[in-house]
This record gives C-alpha cells, structure tokens and sequence, in this order.
C-alpha cells in the first residue's frame, strides 16, 4: 500500500477564520471531549464527517459501525445538549459553539434527537458500568443531541505544544517532503516503554517512516498529562530513534477507552493525517478488564483492508525476556514466564510517583528520569 487516501476520499476543511462572531446567534457550551471533536471535524482528521452526527449515521454506527454511506466509522462522534437548551434551538439555526464561554464555532441545527444511552454504552464500550470511565462520561452527558454541519472559526490555542498541533493536511505534506512514501501510525496515551519501542522498530523494519502520534486530548486522571509524556518523547526520539525515519506530533482526541471500536477508529484518523499503516498491538485503547487482549485486533476482520484504506500491524504482548536478553514476544521466545519483565500501568505510575526506578528493561532511563521529576511537580503543585 503507498500514499494514504483520506477516508472518503476527500480531505474535509471546514475552517474560516474570517468569519466574524455574530453576538445575535445562540450558542451552545461544548464539554472538552466535544470541543476537541470540533476541530478534529474541521481539520479533517475525522474526514469524511463535516459535522456532529445525525440520528441516521448515528444509529448506522452503532448497528453496523459504517456512516450511512457505507463507510466504516465506529464511534458516534455527538453533540449533546439539555432538553431546555434543545427546545430553545430551531431545525435550520445556525448557532456558536463555545467552548469556556469563547465562541470556537458555528454550526446549522439540522437534527435533534433523543439518544438511548444504554445502547449506545452497549454497542460502543460493550458495558454500561459506571466503573467504565467512557460509560460514565456518556452517562453524565446532557440527554438530546443536535446534529448538523459545523465551520471552526477560532482555533484552540494550544500554548507550549503549538509547534506538536498538526493538521492532517501539514503531516501529509511534511511525509512527502521527507520521501515516505509508507508510514506507520502509532497511538499512545501513556509513555513510550520498550515494548511500545520494540513493536516501533520491529514495524519501522519495513516501512518507510514512523509517525508518533500521541494522543493528548481529555484523558483519565490517573493517565500521565500531556505535557510531561511530551518531554519524555522528545528525550526518547533524540537518544534511541534514526532522526529522519520519525516524526511526532500530537492527536488532540479525547480518550474514549472503548478498545476494539476506538482502534478502527484510531486507525482510520490517523489514515487521514496520511498513515499506510497503524500498529495495534495488546487491549489497544482498552481500560481495567472490559475487552479481550487482542479483541482490538479481531474486530479488524470486520472490514476489508480495501475499504479501510489502512493497513493494520498486530503485535503479540511484548516484553523483555532475561534469558533471550532482548525484547520478544511469545511468537519469539521459548522461556518460562518468569524470564519475563512485565508491569502493569498502575505498578509503573505508583513505583514513578514515589521516586523509584522501574527497571531499565521495560523503560529507558533517560525516560524514567523525566517522569519520576514530572510526577514530583505534580505533587508538589497539589
Ligand atoms: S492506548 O490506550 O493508546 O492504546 P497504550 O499507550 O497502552 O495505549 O498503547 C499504545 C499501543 O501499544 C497500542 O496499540 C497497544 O496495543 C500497544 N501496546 C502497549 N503495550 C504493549 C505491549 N506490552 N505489547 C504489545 N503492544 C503493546
């Protein structure tokens, strides 16, 4: 597969940062999830949608994880309003949208309807236990949501991270200018261990480039921010990555921590800022138990690679095994899991945040270094 074609086939851009705040319009107040969802839209990262969905795509999505167009999309991607707010806007308006009270966008209200939730947790997250943090955040969403086409006319301000906030249309171009012509997708929410590494380089074997692309959109509390995995990267790439086989910048999606539904769609996004490729490997977007390890790979079979556009990488868990003294695999290796060095989330952000090391085995530790100083001013601040 060379040259990604967007999704659809057209790359969607709906900003026009001429157009002027009208102080007459209503406006409605986006959650953060939805905020980012909005530029997302307008940058075409999430091409070929123009807008937030409507009742038909909507439900086309959660039965059969394809847009009416026959397209695979498998998350709605909304905006929920209270019933007070919904009775106020007319089919037809055009409306801001807000965001912390700054007008970020307008919208046409084409459609309004009434979502049934428990299906919705059903169908995307395959749970409707509150403990489920995508569970929770739909259930406490406000309870109609409007539909419609919608133009950015404010960009976010992104602060000390601006030069990472690409548009689709900026990485597809920064590829060709450095000749790539297959490039691997890799999504993250946490720190890059040596198994993230591992399955990197064992991908970057065989394909032109490596786009790391962190997500740093609304994540769970107890996930690293942002700000302090993007020093981590940055120190990783300069001490153990070829300079010019990598290029990072970052995804400003909310997590939805709806596994295998989240890496088709995890997969697709990143087709739109140019990916041939895009590894999944172990609960991909997964959290606690809900999902099988490799439920995110199986879901694949669902769609052909044709239609997708994307060619997905699996990979095995990966780990560092003492007795083969590399990184492997149990496609790999032949030794007793005791050989193994594996650690859990939770053990890692508990051993970084009272000060210790996790072994060099499952991190680097110039890495290490920065999350255990990144973890101190968290709490020194707090
Ligand atoms: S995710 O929620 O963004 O998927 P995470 O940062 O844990 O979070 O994982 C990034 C990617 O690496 C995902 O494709 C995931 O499946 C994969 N991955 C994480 N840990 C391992 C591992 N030990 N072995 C193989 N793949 C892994």
């Amino acid at each position: 597969m060379t040259r990604s074609i967007p999704h659809g086939g057209t790359l969607i851009h709906r900003i026009n940062e001429n157009l002027k705040v009208d102080p007459s319009l209503n406006h409605v107040e986006l959650s953060r999830l939805e905020w980012s969802d909005l530029e997302l839209i307008a940058n075409g990262a999430y091409s070929p949608l123009e807008g937030f969905m409507g009742e038909a795509d909507y439900e086309s999505v959660l039965y059969h994880m394809r847009l009416t167009s026959g397209l695979p999309w498998s998350l709605p991607i909304t905006l929920a309003v209270p019933h007070s707010k919904a009775k106020e806007l007319k089919i037809g308006e055009t409306i801001h949208l807000t965001y912390k009270q700054k007008v970020y966008g307008v919208m046409e209200v084409k459609e309004k309807f009434y979502p049934d939730k428990r299906l919705e947790a059903e169908k995307v997250y395959q749970t409707t236990e509150l403990e489920h943090p995508g569970v929770k955040k739909l259930f406490e969403r406000p309870e109609v949501y409007i539909g419609g086409p919608i133009t950015l006319i404010n960009r976010p301000d992104k602060g000390m991270l601006n030069p990472y906030f690409l548009d689709p249309k900026e990485t597809r171009e920064t590829f060709q200018n450095l000749g790539w012509k297959t490039v691997v997708g890799f999504q993250t929410r946490n720190p890059v261990h040596r198994a993230h590494e591992y399955i990197q380089k064992t991908a970057l074997e065989t394909v032109d480039g490596l786009f790391l692309h962190p997500l740093v959109g609304e994540t769970k509390s107890d996930d690293i921010p942002s700000e302090i995995r993007m020093k981590s990267y940055q120190v990783l790439l300069e001490h153990y990555y070829p300079k010019n086989r990598v290029f990072l910048s970052v995804f400003p999606a909310a997590m939805r921590y709806a596994g295998p539904r989240e890496a088709i769609f995890h997969a697709l996004v990143r087709k739109n800022f140019g990916c041939t490729h895009f590894i999944v490997g172990r609960d991909h977007a997964g959290v606690g138990n809900y999902y099988g390890t490799y439920d995110a790979q199986k879901i694949f079979s669902h769609f052909s690679e044709e239609e997708l556009g994307i060619k997905p990488l699996f990979f095995e868990h990966s780990f560092y095994c003492k007795k083969c003294e590399n990184m492997a695999s149990e496609k790999t290796c032949p030794h007793d899991p005791q050989y193994h060095v594996i650690l859990s989330g939770t053990k890692v952000r508990r051993m970084l945040s009272n000060g210790e090391q996790p072994p060099k085995e499952f991190s680097r530790p110039e890495v290490v270094e920065i999350l255990i100083q990144g973890m101190k001013e968290i709490y020194s601040k707090n």
